[in-house]
């Protein structure tokens, strides 16, 4: 059987009563608590990108160095929403032994490692898009700081550009795939998506499926395989109605949101993923 990991996103819970919220998913038989942490708002970099271009088209080219700090302001968010950060996930750990999974959907990833080390976070997945040169030395800091390294991908990004990071010498240990462009819960789930998380099945086959992570370190085989077997993740859109698909194309992490919350009773929900991932 494959063990499936529940992770609801705490994105649609009730922010001001945080702690309670991450013990009703708890006791609605929840396995991780997923927390969307986000670095923006506002300026989207498509209207961003048109300002920048006629101010670029009315410069003389000294004033062009002028705009360099505009250029970083304009580029510094990953996505246009501002969540929560390091002092959250302080203040939730004083009230839960969870797992605590952020999904960091920030520029500077690197920057938030030591902080959330620090606050007692359990996972820490980066963006592909946002670590093109240092992943290594990222997923090298996020395990010396005693948390669990994951790499996520945007809708747009193709699978390939993970494979890096799962087949190194020290590797990540969970993929996230992106079923919603990052910024919101509550949108629409993209099926295409499990193509990727075909694909990482099919380039990564779990030799035991089954394995839980403190096996892994026992059997002495290659732990990216064994990994990646144990934690393929997808998030966004997913509920009753997706799941099947999620659950056939190898995906054995789930993260749901809105689909949780939104439900009369969260524990049906949570026990009806599990046993499509796990049947
Ligand atoms: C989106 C977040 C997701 C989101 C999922 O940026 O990464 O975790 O909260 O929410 P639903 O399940 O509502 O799509
Ligand atoms: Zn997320």
């Amino acid at each position: 059987a494959v063990e499936a990991k529940i992770a609801p996103s705490m994105l649609s819970s009730d922010f001001a009563n945080l702690a309670s919220e991450a013990e009703r998913m708890l006791r609605s038989g929840a396995d991780w608590l997923h927390m969307d942490i986000m670095d923006g708002l506002g300026t989207s970099q498509t209207s961003g990108l048109l300002w920048l271009l006629i101010m670029v088209a009315s410069c003389k080219v000294k004033e062009i160095y002028s705009l360099l700090p505009v250029l970083s302001f304009l580029f510094r968010h990953f996505v246009p929403n501002l969540t929560i950060g390091a002092p959250v996930i302080e203040s939730l750990r004083k009230h839960t032994n969870a797992y605590l999974d952020c999904h960091l959907m920030v520029t500077n990833p690197i920057d938030y490692v030591e902080p959330l080390g620090k606050a007692g976070a359990s996972g820490f997945t980066f963006h592909v898009e946002a670590s093109k040169e240092n992943w290594k030395e990222l997923v090298q800091a996020i395990k010396s700081k005693g948390m669990r390294a994951g790499v996520a991908l945007k809708p747009a990004t193709p699978v390939e550009e993970v494979y890096a990071l799962v087949e190194c010498e020290n590797p990540v240990e969970l993929v996230l795939v992106m079923t919603v462009e990052p910024g919101f819960g509550g949108q629409k789930f993209m099926q295409e998506m499990m193509d990727k998380v075909r694909a990482l099945r099919k380039k990564f086959p779990s030799l035991n499926i089954e394995a839980s992570s403190s096996l892994i370190i026992h059997l002495e085989i290659p732990s990216m395989l064994l990994l990646i077997g144990s934690f393929t993740a997808v998030d966004g859109g997913l509920g009753p109605s997706t799941i099947d698909a999620a659950a056939s194309a190898g995906a054995n992490c789930i993260v749901a949101g809105s689909s949780v919350f939104g439900a009369p009773e969260p524990a049906q929900v949570i026990s009806l993923m599990r046993k499509s991932v796990e049947e």
